[in-house]
């Protein structure tokens, strides 16, 4: 099968053996995988114990053509997304030591096939297309207990989402505009929030603009009973004073890096929750899916490329010109 590889000295497609199911586990022949930021940053070298040679993906949608044992025969020839959390563990606050994300170490979905255990296979959503249902495992996970988990989000709260081009960002937009939330957003391009508002935020604020807080502010008409971020860096001791007194700051990632002369006494002053989060246990998972289905959410779809062009989907990612998500096609 090809696969898209990455060794210590190379990236690019090879032919590589195809994987064989063992008991409890499916091979999946994709139709549809997504990019994530994480693919880029396992890349660039900058990732957690990267073992080589790696292949990325955590987003995929298939078909079942093989399963490891007669017992999931039920499962061959469904069209299936996959949960790409492994071994999250018992404890729903926090994932287990051993947990991993699909696409390093074990394979990911920017191959042909992909080999996962049975129990990380969903029917795939009636109303996604394959390339909508690929943009939705990871983004979606994360979107979801950040939000609807750590962010404890009510119907008619004022929330803050930073950096709306991106993938995790754009489809928290979605949700969280589908659970009732009035929703504003930051973005470094005009038009995106413009897009961002044809999605149901309600306005936002280019956040190269100098005094994007205060205008912020003016538009929102004050501040922010939930703040969604995944920058880090400076601007985020601006988001403190954007967050409400007793209000919460949910962080899922820290693009910008870490933020430099924190303002603590910001976060006791205002008695404010600044909570982390990761991905999201199977339960979550699961409440995912079926509020994607119930509330009929289509996941933005930046661009679709065929596999043979997936090298210009990374391109893409890191230019930081997408909205939504980067997903490839295999014909
Ligand atoms: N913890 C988790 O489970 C988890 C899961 C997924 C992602 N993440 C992390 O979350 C981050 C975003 O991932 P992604 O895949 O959604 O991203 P992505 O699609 O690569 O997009 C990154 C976005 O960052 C935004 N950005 C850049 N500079 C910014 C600034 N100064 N202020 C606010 N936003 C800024 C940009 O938004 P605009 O284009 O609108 O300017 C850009 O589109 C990454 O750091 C990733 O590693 C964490």
């Amino acid at each position: 099968m090809r696969a898209l590889v990455l060794r210590e000295d190379s990236f690019g497609i090879e032919e590589v053996e195809l994987p064989q199911p063992q008991p409890g586990e499916a091979r999946v022949r994709l139709l549809a995988a997504a990019l994530n930021r994480r693919d880029e940053w396992i890349r660039q070298g900058k990732y957690a114990r990267i073992r080589y040679p790696a292949i990325l993906g955590s987003d995929g949608c298939g078909v079942v053509d093989a399963v490891g044992s007669p017992d999931h025969a039920a499962w061959l020839h469904k069209t299936v997304i996959i949960n790409p959390s492994l071994g999250w563990g018992d404890n729903p606050r926090a994932q287990a030591l051993t947990y991993e994300i699909l696409g390093m170490p074990r394979p990911g979905t920017l191959a042909e096939y992909v080999v996962v255990p049975v129990d990380r296979l969903h029917e795939k959503p009636a109303h996604l297309s394959a390339e909508a249902a690929a943009a939705l495992p990871l983004a979606g996970l994360t979107a979801y207990r950040a939000l609807f988990t750590q962010g404890a989000l009510q119907a008619g709260q004022k929330v803050l989402i930073t950096g709306i081009g991106g993938g995790v960002a754009v489809i928290a937009l979605q949700f969280a505009v589908a659970a009732g939330a009035n929703v504003f957003v930051t973005s470094g391009s005009d038009e995106k929030l413009q897009r961002a508002q044809h999605l149901g935020a309600l306005g936002g604020v280019n956040y190269r603009h100098p005094n994007w807080d205060r205008l912020l502010r003016e538009l929102a008409d004050g501040e922010f009973d939930l703040v969604l971020d995944s920058a880090g860096g400076e601007p985020f001791n601006t988001l403190l004073t954007l967050t409400k007194p007793g209000g919460t700051l949910v962080c899922y990632g820290a693009t910008l890096g870490p933020v430099p002369e924190f303002h603590l006494a910001r976060v006791f002053w205002r008695q404010l929750r600044i909570i982390g989060s990761t991905m999201g246990t199977d339960e979550e998972f699961r409440a995912m899916l079926e509020f994607v289905s119930h509330h009929r959410i289509v996941p933005l779809i930046d661009s679709v490329v065929p596999f043979s062009e997936v090298l210009s989907a990374f391109e893409r990612l890191r230019s930081e010109a997408h909205m939504g998500k980067i997903v490839v096609r295999f014909a």
